[in-house]
């Protein structure tokens, strides 16, 4: 008699614990702390880290566009801390920036973060304080928003990607913002990971339809990726869907940036998604077959459906910024304004400020612009440094404008070259105070960081 009874209540115990309604509860925890986990080979030392929620990546955070993001950051850590949210279009006072949206959350305390995700695709969070060694010690966790309507594929898969710097002992090297990284392409690690493993290794049926989103979490290592016996489209950048999904060939993934791919496993055997670099290429994930999903492969990737941006329609006389980028080793730089003061060159090494914006290293007093809310504007970024730089915009997707090109897609993130100029445009839609800096995360702690201000 009791039998169906119970299994009833358990039934609505569990539709309670299911449902949206947060406000009601007690918000779930995201924890940074130390803890150690095994990042090298199976008989390798295992290496002390910081992680959230004592994983590496962090706990996937999963939701359907237009939910609630609600958790309560806890920080164990023996350092100040906070979390940013990256790509997501969310109010300024839940960016997570320290010092600047939101008091640093000091050792022992805690901060809610609550806001709604308006973009379903890949986003990421990870620490907004002291970010170069906090990145590099492995606080970073996956975002993923789904659409009201995914597409439909056989295994949706998040691939994290980042590079350690490991000492044999296994533990990481901690010459965190040491000058040479600070003035050339950043801190680069010798050891690269995916989820936290060496490799990510499965099995799916011939022909099975993957969804890969791919995030880059590595402090300052430009992932270059091609395929084998997978084959498909990109489908999003930076979580916005492509209007038409191009072709999956050469994959670039700069720090910060993610990579939608809808691909098909048609190798006979397996496939293989690599990084190339210099000196070879080693594989990033491998995908072995077993099985028959289904009898060929699909013909296109569908679209996904889009996101609510505003409407883009630059005007001829939209309002341009120039943004010079100087500095670092073999660039020209003479000298810049810091905190107000112009400096030589040789005060701001002295410093550790080695690269400017505008003429500025490091947060300046004023912003760049004071944007009017509902503004399109454009940002004219001129590489005049010997470093390619990963330039992330706060709280905006920005599209690639310039006089002989359709926009280029939504994105946060924008690689720009060594000698390249290239010209974001967005509206300026989203009021507060929004940090514009590169991502290579030792050239943003050495001078690479402005802000704008949107009122
Ligand atoms: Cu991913 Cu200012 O950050
Ligand atoms: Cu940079």
């Amino acid at each position: 008699m009791t039998g169906p009874n119970r299994r009833m209540v358990l039934a609505g115990a569990l539709a309670a614990m299911a449902s949206p309604s947060a406000a009601t509860q007690a918000p779930m925890t995201l924890r940074a702390a130390a803890t150690t986990l095994r990042l090298l080979s199976d008989n390798a030392p295992e290496t002390p880290v910081w992680a959230y929620g004592g994983g590496i990546p962090g706990p996937e955070i999963r939701l359907t566009q237009g939910d609630r993001m609600v958790r309560r950051f806890a920080n164990d850590l023996p350092q100040g801390s906070s979390v940013h949210w990256h790509g997501v279009r969310l109010p300024n006072a839940m960016d997570g920036v320290a010092g600047v949206t939101q008091p640093v959350v000091a050792s022992g305390q805690d901060f809610l973060y609550d806001f709604v995700v308006p973009d379903a695709g890949t986003y990421w969070y990870h620490p907004h304080n002291k970010t170069y060694e906090q990145m590099a010690r492995g606080l970073y966790g996956p975002l993923i928003i789904d659409e009201p309507t995914p597409p439909v594929v056989d295994r949706d898969l998040t691939l994290m990607l980042d590079d350690w710097r490991l000492a044999r002992d296994g533990t990481i090297a901690e010459d965190f913002g040491m000058m040479h990284d600070l003035s050339h392409a950043g801190r680069i690690g010798n050891w690269v990971t995916v989820n936290g493993a060496p490799e990510l290794k499965t099995k799916a049926g011939r022909n099975a339809r993957l969804r890969l989103r791919l995030i880059n979490a590595a402090n300052a290592r430009i992932f270059t990726l091609g395929m084998q016996g997978l084959e498909g489209w990109v489908v999003a950048l930076d979580g916005m869907p492509l209007e038409q999904p191009t072709p999956a060939e050469r994959i670039i993934v700069a720090p910060a940036q993610r990579v939608d791919l809808i691909v098909d496993l048609t190798g006979d055997t397996e496939g293989v998604l690599y990084s190339v670099e210099r000196g070879g290429s080693y594989a990033v994930a491998t995908f072995s077959v077993s099985g028959n999903a289904r009898a060929g492969r699909l013909r296109s990737s569908g679209t996904l459906s889009p996101n609510p941006m505003p409407d883009f329609a630059p005007l001829p006389q939209a309002r341009v910024i120039d943004l010079p980028m100087m500095g670092g080793a073999m660039g020209r730089m003479q000298g810049a304004r810091l905190k107000g003061k112009d400096l030589s060159i040789r005060d701001l090494v002295r410093a550790g400020m080695v690269w400017s914006l505008a003429g500025t290293a490091g947060m300046p007093e004023q912003p760049l612009a004071t944007l009017d809310r509902g503004e399109t504007v454009s940002i004219r970024i001129t590489n005049d440094t010997a470093w390619p730089h990963a330039m992330h915009l706060h709280g905006h997707h920005f599209r690639e404008t310039g006089p002989d090109r359709a926009p280029g897609p939504w994105r946060d993130t924008l690689l720009v070259n060594r000698g390249e100029t290239r010209q974001i445009t967005f509206v300026a839609d989203n009021p507060g105070d929004w940090l514009l800096h590169c991502h290579m995360l030792e050239h943003a702690a050495s001078g690479m960081m402005t802000w704008l201000r949107v009122s």
